[in-house]
């Protein structure tokens, strides 16, 4: 790392104004395991939780300070006393600790929540900090409410904590209503008149994305000559959320000629983090999230996805392998190419001529025109169907399946084998189930359903229904592929095509004896 560059301390809040999104509570056991992936991550500072608001919130907040050793772990406080030993006591095994002291000094705060003026504000304020000393060596100060306050009566305020003992001092827009360049300008003020702020004392920043700006200003801030950011991942938190920590890493990252700032996090662990985030808080990303989403590394048209098979970067400004995916993805619908097409055909195993991918690529075509994306297991079995061709060692011959309220379904099915016909009856869960089960009493075959999938690939009342199976048959997976007006009948072709397909790996030249699998 360059010399010159200004090191960006990540400080992860995830655990704490991240569980403040609505219906997102953590146990302690879940917090640890979020704090032991945000270790893995290497953010420089967790704020696992607000000790004095619950006992089990103070549980959890031991738990984490004891078992994470390398982040500094922090606690949030009220400026009150009782709250501050909450923290004192919550991180007393903590290898590194800082307390985190918050005191609304917006007008409209001072007025309305606290019931204060000015002057009783700095008093709390320094009284606190000086309080917290005796426990705690790094404190961090929060005028909350900061982006609307008073630019004097902040300044008075942030210089009266450094003075009284403070850290870092932390600038919050708590409700999102600050634009990047003003933004940056409040921190450059602050910088002018409490010159310590960035250098000796931590200068840090807490955004809100009401306004969907939470990361724009803390990138301004930044720039301005905060060194830290407060974030979490997935940009969960209070309402819109707080400012997205793998948004603000990638950007410094992607954009260093222009940030000339870095962080030390390891971007490798971006999706496991967000994933396991997202699993834990049952908050869903949402596919078009920068960095994270489902969509962030998915290319759909055409030009797009010849581009990338060119050359990634025409299209994509990350390595998606830098944040731990295995790399971009290809969607493949209408509006793909052929190129993109011969090399998932490739990627599938499938070696092909340029004649037969002419052909495959047609029926593709055809395909996407009738449904939003054609997924591997539909480009198999359209290869298949196709181009490679399956003999019918079994073939349908009847199938009836009756139905009547209170009583299991009942299939009755009739199959031709090598020109006889072989029938079965069964019950069964549902109408495909009693089928799936006749189909096995007739052709003993010990296959074993691992996905079943259906919809439709035409519209109106006759509309085609397409089904997908995947069925383990003696030791291996084979998909297969069926259509009909009738869904029922579509699920059976499905299944013997995956059965007939089996049967012509492990009897190539047509050697199947009565007995065929
Ligand atoms: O948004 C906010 O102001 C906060 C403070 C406690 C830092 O979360
Ligand atoms: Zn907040």
């Amino acid at each position: 790392m360059s010399e010159k560059k200004r090191k960006i301390h990540i400080f992860d809040t995830t655990l704490r104004d991240g569980e403040q999104s609505p219906g997102a509570s953590l146990t302690p056991a879940e917090k640890v395991k979020i704090a032991k992936q945000l270790e893995c991550l290497n953010v420089d500072v967790i704020e696992a939780g607000f000790p004095a608001s619950s006992p089990g919130e103070l549980e959890a907040v031991q738990m984490v300070a004891a078992e994470v050793r390398r982040p500094i772990i922090c606690g949030l406080s009220r400026m009150i006393p009782r709250d501050i030993d909450a923290c004192r006591k919550a991180l007393e095994k903590a290898k590194r600790k800082r307390l985190h002291v918050f005191l609304a000094t917006s007008q409209i705060h001072r007025q309305y929540k606290l019931k204060k003026d000015k002057k009783e504000i700095l008093q709390m304020a320094v009284q606190n900090i000086q309080y917290a000393q005796k426990d705690f060596r790094q404190i961090e100060f929060s005028p909350e409410d900061a982006s609307r306050t008073e630019p004097k009566f902040l300044v008075e305020t942030v210089a009266a904590a450094v003075d009284a003992g403070a850290t870092s001092i932390n600038v919050p827009d708590t409700v999102g209503y600050a634009i990047p360049e003003e933004f940056g300008d409040l921190i450059h003020l602050l910088i002018r008149k409490v010159p310590v702020l960035g250098r000796e004392v931590v200068l840090s920043v807490h955004c809100h994305n009401d306004l969907g700006l939470a990361v724009a200003n803390s990138l301004a801030a930044i720039r301005a000559g905060a060194n830290q950011v407060e974030c979490t991942v997935n940009g969960i938190g209070e309402r819109a959320g707080n400012a997205s920590l793998e948004e603000i890493v990638m950007a410094i990252d992607t954009r260093r000629d222009f940030m000339d700032c870095y962080t030390d996090i390891c971007s490798r662990e971006i999706t496991k983090t967000s994933r396991l985030v997202s699993h834990l808080t049952g908050m869903i990303v949402q596919p078009n999230k920068a960095i994270v989403g489902r969509n962030a590394f998915s290319h759909e048209s055409g030009i797009h996805q010849d581009g990338v098979l060119k050359k990634r970067q025409t299209y994509e400004i990350i390595d998606p392998k830098k944040i731990g995916l295995s790399g971009s993805q290809l969607l493949l619908g209408k509006l793909s190419g052929r190129h993109a097409f011969r090399e998932r055909v490739k990627k599938l195993g499938f070696a092909l001529t340029e004649k037969e991918i002419d052909r495959a690529f047609a029926r593709f075509k055809a395909l996407a025109d009738k449904k939003k994306y054609v997924f591997d297991e539909d480009i198999e079995a359209l290869l298949e169907e196709g181009v490679v061709r399956v003999p019918e060692t079994w073939e349908l011959n009847y199938l009836s399946v009756r139905t009547e309220s209170g009583k299991p379904p009942h299939a009755e099915v009739r199959l031709k084998f090598k020109g006889e016909i072989r029938a079965a009856s069964s019950e069964g869960d549902g109408p495909v189930d009693a089928c799936y089960k006749a189909v096995e009493r007739i052709t003993q075959s010990g296959a074993k359903l691992i996905h079943y999938g259906i919809q439709s690939v035409t519209s109106g009342k006759d509309a085609q229904g397409e089904v997908i199976v995947k069925l383990a048959v003696s030791g291996k997976e084979v998909t297969g592929h069926g259509t009909s007006t009738d869904i029922i009948e579509a699920s059976v072709k499905a299944y013997l095509f995956a059965l007939n397909k089996r049967l012509s790996q492990m009897f190539p030249q047509g050697t199947v004896g009565p007995s065929p699998v």
